[in-house]
């Protein structure tokens, strides 16, 4: 990791809370996994000020892949985009302002109308109440062998019960949550 991207994130760590962001050690998880599965087309719901698609550019630099974001809040996915642009000036970003579940449904009318390619490795971290519902939106959108990575299962339990028992009972998906930082559940498409 260069030196501006570490103080980058050292210094977004000192307002973690106020930002929401993943625990470093689930971001570090979360760059290896993308390194593991070599993905080329990583979606992320739920921007911020960045510190997670930071971790996730570091990865694509090695993968050489793009990262599509999605934040509703502009002051936000300012600051994100500002921060990606210092760190990784060169990479393939499409940062995405809206409403998750309407950026979704546009993404999946692109990918159904063959303007956009699959992805292979998505991150769920925005509205818990609606986790579900980006998945029903994301698993035609999402190639074979997909991963699909969500935080908050466990600090949220309540509110992403659905999400939980949905994904464990679906055939084509194999699950597994991990005891880390908030509580993440993996989950790879089978076919
Ligand atoms: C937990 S934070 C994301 C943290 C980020 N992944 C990180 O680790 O740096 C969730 C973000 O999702 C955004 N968000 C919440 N609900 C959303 C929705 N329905 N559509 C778009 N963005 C949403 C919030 O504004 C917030 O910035």
């Amino acid at each position: 990791m260069n030196e501006l991207l570490e103080k980058t994130l050292l210094d977004l760590e000192k307002t973690k809370n106020d930002f929401w962001n993943l625990d470093r050690n689930c971001a570090n998880f979360l760059n290896l996994l993308i390194k593991l599965k070599n993905a080329k087309n990583v979606l992320e719901i739920g921007t911020s000020n960045g510190y997670s698609g930071l971790w996730i550019l570091e990865a694509l630099d090695s993968t050489k892949g793009t990262l599509t974001t999605i934040e509703f809040w502009e002051k936000r996915q300012r600051v994100a985009r500002n921060n990606f642009n210092l760190c990784f000036p060169s990479a393939k970003i499409e940062p995405k302002i809206g409403s998750a579940l309407v950026v979704l449904e546009d993404l999946a009318i692109e990918v159904a109308n063959k303007k956009r390619e699959k992805f292979d490795f998505v991150f769920i971290d925005a509205s818990k109440k609606e986790y579900l519902d980006y998945f029903k939106l994301i698993d035609n959108m999402l190639e074979p062998q997909g991963f699909v990575v969500a935080d908050n299962i466990l600090s949220h339990k309540d509110r992403v019960q659905n999400y939980i028992d949905y994904l464990y009972n679906h055939k084509n998906y194999q699950s597994q949550i991990l005891d880390i930082g908030q509580g993440m559940m993996f989950s790879i498409k089978k076919s």
